[in-house]
C-alpha cells in the first residue's frame, strides 16, 4: 500500500542540474501509472521556445517569473510527478507552492557525479562558461541548503536511475 502521505499529492523531484530529476521522473513516473511533467518542457512549451532562448532575449529574471508561474498551475492538480529545475526549489515561493499540494523529494547526488554528467552539456545557460567546474561548484555550495531544507524526502542518488526510482517506490509505500 502506498503511504498514505503520497495520496493525490504531487511528487516533487529537486537537486541541482544533472543530478537524475528527468529521467528518474520518467521511470517513478511509469513505475507508479502517474502523469509526469517536467517544469523546463513545461514552460519550453507554453513560451513555444527554449529555456537557452529565454536565458538569451529576456534573461534570468524572466525565466524565474515564468518558472514560478508554471509551478503555481502545476501545482493546482494533483497525481502528477514534477521534476523541477534546478534553480526552483532554491526559491522559497516556489518551496511554499509546491508543498501546498506536494510532496518534496531531494535527489541527493554526488557532485563528481554531476560534474561528469554535466561535462559536455551545451544547452544549460548557467553552464556555458570557461570555467565550468568552479561555477559549478559555488552553485552546488550555494544551493545544497536550500534543497535539504526544502526537501521532505531526501535520497542518496549517485546510482542508476533505475536504482534511484526502486529506492523511492519502496520509501513510498512504507
Ligand atoms: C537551472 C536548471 C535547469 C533550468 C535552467 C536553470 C538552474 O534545469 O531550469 O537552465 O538554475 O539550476 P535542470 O536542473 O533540469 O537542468
Amino acid at each position: 500500500m502506498m503511504m498514505k502521505i503520497m495520496n493525490n499529492k504531487n511528487i516533487i523531484l529537486c537537486g541541482f542540474m544533472g543530478s537524475g530529476k528527468t529521467t528518474v521522473g520518467r521511470i517513478l513516473s511509469s513505475m507508479m501509472g502517474r502523469k509526469f511533467v517536467d517544469l523546463d518542457d513545461y514552460i519550453e512549451t507554453q513560451q513555444q521556445t527554449t529555456i537557452e532562448n529565454i536565458f538569451k532575449e529576456y534573461g534570468e529574471p524572466h525565466f524565474r517569473h515564468l518558472e514560478t508561474a508554471a509551478a503555481e498551475e502545476l501545482s493546482k492538480k494533483s497525481n502528477l510527478i514534477i521534476a523541477a529545475g534546478g534553480g526552483t526549489l532554491t526559491i522559497q515561493k516556489n518551496v511554499a507552492t509546491f508543498k501546498a499540494t506536494g510532496v518534496v523529494v531531494m535527489l541527493d547526488t554526488p557532485l563528481t557525479v554531476i560534474k561528469e554528467r554535466l561535462k559536455e552539456d551545451t544547452t544549460r545557460p548557467l553552464l556555458q562558461k570557461p570555467n565550468r567546474n568552479a561555477v559549478i561548484d559555488q552553485l552546488y555550495q550555494n544551493r545544497l541548503f536550500a534543497y535539504k531544507s526544502a526537501a521532505d524526502i531526501i535520497v542518496p542518488a549517485g546510482a542508476s536511475a533505475h536504482e534511484v526510482a526502486n529506492l523511492l517506490m519502496h520509501k513510498f509505500s512504507i
